[in-house]
């Protein structure tokens, strides 16, 4: 088995780790190290049976398999420009109940939660989140360090640039691009490209505030 540890010891994280129990009923691949947080307070405690390991400044002298399960997308990409020059590999970890056509790339680091279904010819880019329960349709590009949260419908060639962050239960219709670091509102209808640098929210989205 693969050493590996999880990035964040946040809901995200222990969801992350039983997404690795998951895989390891079928394969055994994983030995879960435990949980790497900077949070001085948690250091060496244990979480759902997995201790804290270590801050991000431990893991980047260490060798070690690194999923990272922030879900924010600037927060999740500020840490990996940290461990950039690590030792670390970044294994892509797909959940086994998943469907997925063989015309799909991931990206290093990507993590397809639970229930997901991802059809032909999509791209998926570095450190992205899939989360529970969503469509993406043919055709579809995903970014960096994007996520998509749980029970979004992605149609066909839609493309989200890096860092964007799709809130929970949206709907994007296809061929609509949304631009880099740009946030969607839980509950969101996107029928028109969305600007980068922004939060959009509503049926359909319209942009209510722009940010650095
Ligand atoms: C859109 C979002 C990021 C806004 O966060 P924010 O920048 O802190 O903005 P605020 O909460 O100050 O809201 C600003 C305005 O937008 C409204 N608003 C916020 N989220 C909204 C949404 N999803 N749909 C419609 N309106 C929304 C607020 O009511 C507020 O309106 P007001 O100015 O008339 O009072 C956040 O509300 C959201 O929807 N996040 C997604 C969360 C999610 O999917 N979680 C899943 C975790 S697994």
């Amino acid at each position: 088995m693969k050493d590996i540890v999880i990035i964040g010891a946040g809901g995200f994280g222990r969801e992350v780790a039983w997404l690795i129990e998951d895989i390891n009923k079928v394969n055994k691949e994983w030995n879960i190290v435990g949980f790497v947080d900077d949070d001085e307070k948690i250091q060496g405690t244990e979480i759902n049976g997995y201790n804290v390991v270590g801050n991000v400044e431990w893991l980047r002298k260490q060798e070690l398999h690194v999923v990272n399960a922030i879900g924010d997308p600037i927060v999740k990409k500020k840490v990996m420009e940290r461990i950039e020059y690590s030792k670390n590999t970044y294994p892509v970890l797909i959940h086994p109940s998943v469907i997925c056509s063989d015309k799909v790339s991931f990206g290093e680091g990507s993590i397809i939660c639970p229930g997901n279904i991802i059809t032909v010819n999509i791209e998926i880019g570095k450190h992205v989140i899939i989360n529970l329960d969503c469509t993406i349709g043919h055709d579809t590009v995903i970014g960096n360090y994007t996520t998509v949260l749980p029970s979004v419908n992605v149609s066909g060639f839609v493309e989200l640039e890096e860092c964007v962050s799709v809130g929970t239960g949206s709907a994007i219709i296809q061929g609509v691009k949304i631009g880099e670091n740009t946030i969607i509102g839980a509950g969101s209808v996107v029928v028109k490209n969305l600007p980068v640098n922004c939060t959009a929210v509503g049926a359909p989205a319209k942009p209510i505030k722009f940010h650095e």
